[in-house]
């Protein structure tokens, strides 16, 4: 049974700072620590400035050099790093916190935002190739809190099931879209776990 939920708020582009979010996180972490005895691993590949980064248990990314985030890097290139880690035997991510830009307009607003220019492949498909590489070092039961305009979060073929749904409609401006919050749980591995 998937959990939904809906809530009229205001959400800005730090939505982890909304309390009805924060909470959400809250839970999640609580629930990952309380299911690895505290020795569970996080991960945000688009932290920002945001609490995650002061957590011990979280290992963070954010493109923008002028955050103070564990790696500075491309999506794609955070998820190689943390893919090679868990090779090298350092534990897998437990729960990942997945808050990218929402569209390519966005993206291409943050890589105008830092000087830089979009490549070819980003306008085919932003996030695929991190989310391959994350999804297949994940172990059953770990979690993925996925944001956007669209549900599709990490999805069936990586192995995962929707736990819950949370919509939030923009309180103060009824032209905007709502802000889709995703939970799901990894519940199986996939031949892509081992064959790559
Ligand atoms: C929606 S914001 C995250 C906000 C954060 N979750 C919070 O609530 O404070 C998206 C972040 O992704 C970063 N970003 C944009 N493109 C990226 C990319 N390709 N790889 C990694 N980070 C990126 C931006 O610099 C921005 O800080």
């Amino acid at each position: 049974m998937i959990v939904m939920d809906y809530k009229k708020t205001n959400i800005t582009n730090t939505p982890y700072d909304n309390p009805h979010i924060r909470r959400i996180l809250d839970k999640e972490i609580d629930r990952m620590m309380w299911k690895t005895q505290g020795a569970g691993v996080g991960i945000d590949g688009f932290a920002r400035e945001s609490f995650v980064n002061d957590l011990e248990c979280f290992i963070t990314n954010d493109l923008n050099p002028e955050f103070n985030c564990d790696y500075n890097l491309e999506w794609k290139d955070f998820a190689k790093i943390i893919e090679e880690r868990t090779l090298q035997g350092f534990r897998p991510p437990d729960l990942v916190f997945f808050d990218p830009p929402y569209s390519l307009r966005q993206l291409k607003d943050h890589y105008d935002g830092i000087g830089k220019d979009l490549e070819l492949w980003q306008t085919h498909n932003m996030w695929k190739t991190g989310k391959d590489a994350i999804a297949k070092t994940m172990p059953v039961g770990s979690r993925v809190v996925s944001f956007g305009w669209t549900t599709s979060g990490f999805g069936h073929k990586r192995g995962f099931e929707k736990v819950a749904i949370y919509v939030f409609e923009q309180a103060a401006r009824e032209d905007r879209y709502a802000l889709l919050v995703t939970i799901e749980e990894k519940v199986q591995h996939t031949l892509q776990d081992f064959n790559e």
